[in-house]
């Protein structure tokens, strides 16, 4: 997979490819991510990517031109099975958005500032809205590293244990169960027994289980699809 990001403040993407699980995914050209700074894509002699909103208000909106030079640029390279812009007021992101988007080839990932972006970019060039949650960030930047993450996660190979994405939180409509780890007693608290029993399907078993009830206790809109 590759993944094109267009921000007009890259340096805030440093940090989030460059370790972990997201960093060995490049090291294994399982994906490449290409950060692209929209000044670059200015005409204006100071490289300016925003400008005063039309009819007034607060705030300064990211102007087309630079946007549609990326996009054009980029395209010109490669097929894309979506440009996505980060927006609170996108389709929430969700677990099953994750798994659809991490089968996909080429992502342009369009990150918002200021007021957004002039509304002929979301009606021409994008082909879909996501928001990671409700509530506002400063800029889509943040947005773009966790669908990024939530993606490249999902692509085989990139956890060496292949089976602990299919077990995560939501993949199967359930939260995930609690785990436990060395020592088995700890000032007093005890690991529950059946993980010490060796027993394989009554582990199972409880993990269900558990799985289940804390679905109801914590997310009780899952069972309703919510
Ligand atoms: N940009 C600002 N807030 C955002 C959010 N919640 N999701 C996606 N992009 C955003």
């Amino acid at each position: 997979m590759h993944i094109d990001i267009i921000t007009c403040l890259p340096r805030l993407l440093d940090g989030p490819f460059s370790d972990s699980i997201l960093k060995r995914a490049q090291d294994k050209n399982l994906v490449s991510i290409t950060v692209h700074d929209l000044r670059d894509y200015s005409t204006h002699k100071h490289k300016s990517v925003d400008d005063y909103a039309f009819g007034g208000g607060a705030g300064m909106v990211m102007t087309i031109e630079p946007i549609d030079n990326c996009i054009s640029h980029l395209k010109a390279t490669r097929q894309y099975d979506e440009v996505i812009y980060m927006s609170p007021d996108g389709t929430l992101l969700t677990q099953s958005l994750a798994n659809k988007l991490s089968l996909y080839q080429n992502l342009i990932i369009l990150c918002g500032h200021y007021k957004g972006v002039d509304e002929r970019v979301r009606e021409h060039l994008v082909t879909a809205e996501i928001s990671i949650g409700d509530y506002v960030l400063s800029g889509g930047e943040l947005a773009a590293a966790v669908l990024s993450d939530s993606i490249i996660r999902l692509i085989p190979g990139v956890l060496s244990d292949e089976s602990s994405a299919m077990t995560d939180s939501f993949q199967d409509g359930l939260v995930a169960p609690p785990v436990y780890t060395r020592p088995a007693i700890y000032k007093g608290w005890k690991v529950p027994d059946v993980l010490l029993s060796g027993h394989e399907s009554n582990v199972e078993k409880w993990r269900h289980e558990k799985a289940v009830e804390r679905t109801k206790k914590k997310r009780p809109g899952l069972f309703k699809g919510d």
